[in-house]
């Protein structure tokens, strides 16, 4: 924080003492508030916003749901006021350094501190959800604040939903600090908890290792790297860094959302037990597979520089560059904090793909409103269907109104799949329900459960644990050990006729899952036996090529 004295400047009846820092929306002043004789933090908006009308409007809401979330490592937002036309929030001062200058002044942060700090904003953002489920949507480095004694405290909870205020409505641009965005903000997808989620493995990954997961000469590429690119292992960066944080991390910065963790509570269970594990107090071969689990084996890459040093103001430079048929213009950036991680507007591509298994979400990405409508509820299907939540899958799919051969193509593989994976179900029940399923079974959230299950219904399976039965979804059960389940089976019934029905059925399963290859050469074995029926063509138009 810089620290720029002033003298004897009122607002209000507050005295402003010094400024802290800045960002996109204002600046940040040490301050006294007589009236209780206490030091507090006080936000001022920018004159731009704080004159616009429906920005105050805006302001006033998010600040008002934020202050209904009171929590130890939220930074509480005291009032929010007017005085000589200047728009103000006033909040608890909170003592220490952010997350930026920490890592900036002293290097990496010691592993068990590092997850400490994660604990205390994944408590947070827990916090936060729980209250009207909301998100934060601008977790970075800037907005953490470490001190000595109460630990990491979260700042701007609400705010960030008014950033998009500073584009207008027609340019679809996106903001956020493009080093911890989500690839969903990236690629204008839906958003939720798990965006956060995804942010804060960036800026842990940032305090641990020095840098972020992504960098680049400008946020362009930056961009195309979070899309197109898979992070690299913190051990590749850090070799002392534990093995089971490395998998947290990664986790928590796998592309697709869904397969990050399931809530908070998971979360907050394995950074728990990283931080007994890192602090000697803990199991420390007890190391979790979550790379096989969701299928997401990264790429060991050299150690890398330090972050590059994107300018703070990119001034209305219109970069484009070609991306899987699509064009990302860098806008604007706007001005942030002193040493500033620049926020960014970037335009994505029309069909950025990466969190969708299976053919391109949108190829008949258009401009009309129509065509976005049908783009949002063909995502909203997929991830439906990645959840195996059939039901509302099915209610989606009513919904979609295709208007393009392209559109009507889409539909129909949609369908598809929504049979196939329901149907694979059905036979899954059966057989669980004949002879049961004897094996250990991994949750998606990377929970083992060595009884197996004996009874399957169309809501799920029950499955015994030590402490009683408890009731699993589909969707809860990671992809691989719905593989295993099949394979299970299908070798019991060797010589059947249906082999090659049923290994269709699972292949379609496996890619709506996330499982493109393992699912792709069980349709390609159906194939095989019955080239008829299981038609190359009849693949492509399943799963795409
Ligand atoms: N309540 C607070 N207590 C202590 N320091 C604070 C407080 N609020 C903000 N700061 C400090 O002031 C700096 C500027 O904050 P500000 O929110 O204006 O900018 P930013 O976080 O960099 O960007 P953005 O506008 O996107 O949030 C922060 O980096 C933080 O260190
Ligand atoms: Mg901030």
């Amino acid at each position: 924080m810089s620290k720029t004295p002033m003298s004897n400047i009122k607002l209000a009846h507050f005295d402003l003492l010094e400024e802290i820092g800045h960002g996109g929306l204002g600046v940040v002043f040490r301050a006294f508030d007589p009236s209780l004789n206490r030091h507090v933090a006080i936000k001022v908006l920018k004159e731009e916003f704080a004159q616009d009308p429906k920005f105050v409007e805006d302001f006033l809401r998010e600040s008002q749901n934020a202050a209904a979330v009171s929590h130890p490592h939220i930074a509480q937002i005291h009032f929010v006021g007017e005085a000589d036309e200047n728009r103000y929030m006033v909040m608890e001062l909170v003592p220490g350094r952010s997350l930026e200058q920490i890592v900036q002044q002293d290097g990496p942060m010691p592993e068990t501190k590092a997850l400490q700090v994660a604990i205390d904003v994944a408590e947070a953002l827990k916090a936060g959800y729980a209250v009207n489920q909301m998100i934060h949507g601008d977790i970075k480095p800037q907005n953490i604040v470490v001190g000595d004694e109460c630990g990491a405290k979260l700042l701007d909870f609400g705010l960030s939903q008014l950033a998009n205020v500073e584009v207008d409505d027609s340019s679809d641009a996106v903001w956020g600090s493009p080093y911890y965005i989500s690839p969903e903000r990236v690629g204008r997808k839906a958003e939720d908890f798990r965006s956060d989620i995804y942010s804060l493995g960036a800026t842990i990954f940032e305090a641990l290792v020095g840098r972020p997961p992504f960098d680049a000469e400008d946020s362009t590429e930056l961009a195309v790297k979070r899309l197109n690119e898979k992070p690299p292992l913190l051990r590749t960066l850090n070799p002392n860094i534990s093995k089971r944080t490395e998998q947290i991390i990664n986790k928590m910065l796998h592309k697709n959302l869904l397969m990050r963790y399931l809530d908070y509570d998971a979360l907050l269970g394995e950074l728990h037990k990283a931080q007994a594990a890192a602090s000697g107090h803990g199991p420390m071969t007890d190391t979790m597979d979550l790379r096989r689990m969701t299928g997401y084996i990264t790429q060991s890459v050299p150690v890398a520089p330090p972050r590059s040093q994107l300018p703070v103001i990119l001034v209305a430079s219109l970069v484009s560059c070609l991306l899987a048929g699509g064009v990302f213009y860098v806008l604007l950036g706007k001005k942030s904090t002193q040493q500033a991680t620049p926020q960014t507007a970037v335009q994505p591509p029309a069909a950025a793909s990466a969190a969708t298994p299976g053919p391109s979400a949108s190829p008949t990405a258009g401009s009309s409103a129509a065509s976005k409508e049908f783009d949002k509820g063909i995502e909203m299907f997929d991830r439906y269907l990645l959840d195996c939540r059939r039901k509302e899958a099915a209610k989606e799919l009513q919904k979609l109104n295709p208007s393009t051969p392209q559109e009507e193509a889409q539909v129909l593989t949609r369908t598809k799949r929504m049979n196939g994976q329901g149907q694979f179900k059905k036979l899954l029940d059966e057989d669980v329900n004949k002879s049961g399923y004897p094996m250990q079974i991994t949750s998606r959230d990377g929970k083992k459960y060595a009884g197996g299950t004996k009874k399957a219904s169309p809501e799920g399976f029950s499955i015994s644990t030590p402490t009683g039965e408890i009731s699993m979804r589909m969707g809860e059960i990671a992809p691989e050990t719905i593989l295993a389940m099949h394979d299970y089976y299908v070798k019991k019934a060797v010589g059947s006729e249906d082999v090659a029905h049923r290994n269709w059925l699972a292949g379609i399963t496996a890619v709506t899952l996330g499982l493109k290859t393992e699912g792709k050469a069980l349709m390609e074995k159906a194939g095989q036996e019955k080239p008829v029926l299981y038609s190359k063509d009849k693949l492509v138009e399943i799963i795409g090529r």
